[in-house]
Parts: structure tokens; C-alpha cells; sequence
């Protein structure tokens, strides 16, 4: 089946008690069991819900995980909290390799949970093969690839990344909140583990927080799914089921967010108020040859550069109405913000500091004509 159709349909089958067509919320925290021990594969919703379950069918089909193959996916409460739970799979003395523009919360998450219990980790410019192969260690577990990068917008060659990472025995985990699988399938291309914040196009209506790991690898997939019962950072079935409906569109959607990033890009790049843009559709960005092989399309982020430094971008994410002030992507609405601020304040003063005056754009699903007049009038 085709991707569309496994949105719709992998682990969806119609209810078997009901006929209902939508998987339920399964608002339960047990199970009654016919006997001590006997239970029809649910006993408690730490372990196993059966609107989680769906929502880890679906999102393990998409990412390209072969039904019955051992791999799958386990859905957490947020991003952070399947970062989390890779995190346990470190041991102090271990090594970690990160992108140095890294989400502020991987960078934090990195820096000050992991690095205060003993894992060493060496930021590095992952679009450059020479730059991780400088930061592998022999103590190196785990090699961090966002692609594309948030908030700069970079891409790494995932295929090279898996290949480096393989040779030095560590396994490479993709950050693929901003692409989804829609537009690029890591495991695919090498990679050992996918991660997700669904917070953003996965859920894609800025209405709920979560979570996923997927991996092909059966016996990853074995030990992420104790931790998630051991650790418990599960979603709710609730948060489950609108993830779930939001898989349901996330193709069309993912379209129209292409489309709409890519006509706002080009306004941008040509407007003389702006001194630069990030997109890695358009033809001069540096990843742009590589986003065009792996991806199925360049995304819905854009980041640039008003002229006039950290103050214009401040009153220029100050004074659009259409795209809203805020935190967070992915939804249908056009979110605006400035990292150095908001989202990326964490990482300010180190060497992953952002560009104070650089501006993200969350490209929705509106009409691109109203987009770009908002930008137009708030560039002033
Ligand atoms: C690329 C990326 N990864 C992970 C996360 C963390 O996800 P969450 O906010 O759902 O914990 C975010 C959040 O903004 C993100 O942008």
C-alpha cells in the first residue's frame, strides 16, 4: 500500500466490538483478566493502549518498518521524553556526536541531563564528512542527525552520516520532526532510529505534545519498548488518537506546506529588506543538492534575515497577523518566531548560539497570497 493509504489505514482496522471506523480513545488504566495472568494482550496502559498501539502501527508503517519484521515504534509523551528514553541507552564513559546547531532542547537535554551523569558529547558540523569524522571517538554510541536542522535549516547527507557512524560502531539516530515521512524515510537511507516530536506535523494542528522512536532493528525495538514500561513517559490515549488523526492528512498537508514555504522562500530571497533566507529549496542553499535526493520535497520551514540586525527581527515577528508570534511548528496555522529569544534561548552563550537576528517561519496551510502580504506589510 502506498503511503496515503497506510496513513489511513495501518494499524487502523475498523473496532472489532463496534465496527466504529475511528480506533477509539481507550480511556483505561487496566484491564479486567478472565484469570490471575489471563488478559487478551492488555493489562495495564503504562505497558500497552490500545489507541497507543494504533498510533505505533501507523507511524512505524509509515517510517517503512516491515509489518512482522520485530521493529516498530514507541510513542512517548513529547519529543523530549523519546530523547529521553535513547538516553538510557548511554552509559557514563560513552560518547555522544550532536549537530552544532542542534535543537536548543537536544543541546540542553545533551549538555545538562546526560553530561552531568558522566556521557561525553562533542558538537560538530554535521553537513561536513570531516567534521564528524574529527568527532568520533571509540567511545562513540550514538551519532545525533537533525536534517533539516532547526532553526538553520542545514542538511546532512543521512546516507554518509549512517555509513560514518556504522564504521565507528555507533548507531545514528535522525531527528525527522521536520521532515516527516512524508518527505524522508531515514531508516531507508541507513539510519538505526527515528525520532519524532508529533508536538509538530505529525499531529499538525498545534492541539496536542508527544512523542516517537521507530527503529527496523527488532532488537532495539525490544529494549526501547521496556524502557518505555520501565520509564514510563507515555502519552495518553487521548493525545494518541489526535496524533492518529493527524497522520490521516499529514500528506496533504505536507503538500500544501511545501508549496507554500517554497512561494514564500521566493518572495523573501527577492525582497532587498531581507539580506538572506534559508531554505533548502531554493537552488543556492548549501544542502540543496542533497535535500533533493533524500527528501520528497524541501518542507515548510524558512528561516532569513531581515536587514537591520536582532531589533528588525524582533519588530518583524512582532507585527505579522496572519503568522502568529509563537513558539513551536508544524501546525496548519503560520507560526513566526525569533530562536535566539524563544526557542533557542537555551543555547545561548554557547557554541551553538543563533543568529540574533534571524527569523523562523512556520509556513501553514493558508492561502500563500495572504502569507506573503502579512510578511509584506510587517517588513514595513
Ligand atoms: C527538531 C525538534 N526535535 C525535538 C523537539 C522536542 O519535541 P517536544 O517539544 O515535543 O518535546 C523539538 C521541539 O521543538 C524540535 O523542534
Amino acid at each position: 500500500m502506498k503511503f496515503e493509504t497506510r496513513a489511513i489505514h495501518a494499524g487502523q482496522d475498523p473496532d472489532p466490538t463496534t465496527g466504529a471506523v475511528v480506533v477509539p480513545i481507550y480511556a483505561t488504566s487496566t484491564y479486567a483478566q478472565s484469570a490471575p495472568g489471563e488478559h487478551s494482550g492488555y493489562e495495564y496502559s503504562r505497558t500497552d493502549n490500545p489507541t497507543r498501539t494504533a498510533l505505533q502501527e501507523a507511524l512505524a508503517s509509515l517510517e517503512g518498518v516491515a509489518e512482522g519484521s520485530g521493529g516498530g515504534c514507541v510513542a512517548t509523551a513529547s519529543g523530549m521524553a523519546a530523547m529521553a528514553l535513547l538516553g538510557y541507552l548511554l552509559r557514563p564513559g560513552d560518547h555522544l556526536v550532536i549537530p552544532d546547531d542542534a535543537y536548543g532542547g537536544t543541546f540542553r537535554f545533551v549538555a545538562r541531563v546526560l553530561g552531568e551523569q558522566g556521557v561525553a558529547w562533542t558538537a560538530a558540523d554535521l553537513t561536513d564528512p570531516a567534521s564528524l569524522a574529527a568527532a568520533l571517538r571509540a567511545e562513540t554510541r550514538l551519532v545525533w542527525v537533525e536534517t533539516p536542522t532547526n532553526p538553520m535549516l542545514r542538511v546532512v547527507d543521512i546516507a554518509a552520516a549512517a555509513a560514518a557512524a556504522h564504521a565507528a560502531g555507533a548507531r545514528l539516530v535522525v531527528d525527522n520532526t521536520l521532515a516527516t515521512p512524508y518527505l524522508q524515510r531515514p531508516l531507508d537511507l541507513g539510519a538505526d532510529v527515528v525520532l519524532h516530536s508529533s508536538t509538530k506535523y505529525l499531529g499538525g494542528h498545534s492541539d496536542v505534545v508527544g512523542g516517537a522512536l521507530v527503529t527496523a532493528d527488532p532488537g532495539l525495538h525490544e529494549r526501547l519498548r521496556f524502557l518505555q514500561n520501565a520509564a514510563g513517559p507515555v502519552p495518553g490515549p487521548f493525545d494518541c488518537f489526535l496524533v492518529l488523526r493527524g497522520l490521516k492528512t499529514l500528506a496533504l498537508r505536507m503538500e500544501r506546506h511545501c508549496e507554500n514555504a517554497a512561494r514564500v522562500a521566493q518572495f523573501l530571497a527577492a525582497d532587498r529588506r531581507v539580506c538572506q533566507v534559508l531554505y533548502p529549496g531554493l537552488p543556492g542553499h548549501r544542502g540543496h543538492a542533497v535535500a533533493h535526493r533524500q527528501m520528497g520535497g524541501f518542507g515548510g520551514m524558512v528561516s532569513f534575515r531581515p536587514r537591520g540586525g536582532a531589533e528588525a527581527a524582533h519588530r518583524v515577528a512582532s507585527a505579522t497577523e496572519v503568522f502568529f508570534l509563537a513558539e513551536s511548528l508544524g501546525g496548519v496555522e503560520s507560526l513566526i518566531e525569533v530562536p535566539a529569544a524563544m526557542t533557542h534561548l537555551s543555547v545561548a552563550g554557547t557554541p551553538l548560539e543563533v543568529l540574533a537576528d534571524l527569523v523562523r517561519l512556520s509556513v501553514g496551510v493558508e492561502h500563500p497570497d495572504d502569507l506573503i502580504e502579512d510578511l509584506d506589510r510587517a517588513l514595513g
